[in-house]
């Protein structure tokens, strides 16, 4: 039988084709989702949404009035099936668009989104058979563990709206310091610890202090 976790109340079914659903991770969503009911109008984007949850559940916490719409973008095919059921079985199908394939190829030039929700691979790959139950491409973030946040926060310079916010998982406050947000005209706002890994809110610098 496939197996489905409780998501802080959602039913999110997941297989070894993906990371298994870390509970603590419900954090990120209800941040997303304070910072959902402040950001301008616009939609939100999730990065690496492997089965889902996080996006979703950020979704599920916001009021109907309050609801936007939610992109959701993995390399991993499963990952496209495996959110796209979750999305119909949590009732919020309406809500949510799932694409697949590289975040560099699956966004429009125009598309601004109001928060983006970033939950990339962050193990160095030296150190990706310590977790040999994990699918690689879940977990491998390259020689430094930062190649895939890198990316998402390219897409997040490129994306993200002016007034906008974004909430990146990482793993250590080491890895947030090392990504040199500001490098992509961003700024850390604040970090907070979770239970393996942490979460750290961004947003664009202002126009003074991006470098030239
Ligand atoms: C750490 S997992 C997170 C999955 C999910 N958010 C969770 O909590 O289980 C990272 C995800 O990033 C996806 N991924 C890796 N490289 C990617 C890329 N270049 N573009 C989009 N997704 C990517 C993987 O397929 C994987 O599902």
């Amino acid at each position: 039988m496939t197996p489905t976790v409780d998501f802080s109340g959602l039913q999110i079914t997941y297989d070894e084709r993906v990371l298994e659903p870390r509970r603590w991770t419900a954090d990120q969503s209800r941040w997303a989702a304070e910072l959902m009911s402040l950001a301008p109008p616009g939609p939100v984007l999730e990065l690496c949404c492997g089965a889902g949850h996080i996006g979703l559940l950020a979704t599920a916490l916001t009021a109907a009035d309050t609801r936007r719409h939610l992109v959701a973008v993995d390399l991993n095919p499963a990952a496209v099936t495996l959110s796209t059921a979750n999305a119909a079985a949590a009732g919020l199908d309406d809500w949510v668009e799932v694409r697949g394939g590289d975040m560099s190829e699956v966004l429009s030039d125009r598309e601004v989104f109001s928060v983006i929700i970033a939950d990339p691979p962050w193990v160095a790959t030296e150190q990706t058979t310590r977790y040999p139950e994990d699918p690689l491409l879940a977990i491998d973030g390259g020689p430094d563990g930062l190649a895939v946040a890198r990316l998402c926060a390219r897409v997040m310079q490129e994306h993200l709206h002016r007034d906008g916010v974004a909430v990146l998982q990482l793993g250590d406050l080491d890895q947030v310091d090392a990504l040199d947000l500001t490098a992509y005209c961003l700024e850390v706002t604040e970090v907070r610890a979770g239970e393996r890994g942490v979460l750290a809110s961004l947003r664009r610098l202002g126009p003074d202090a991006r470098p030239a």
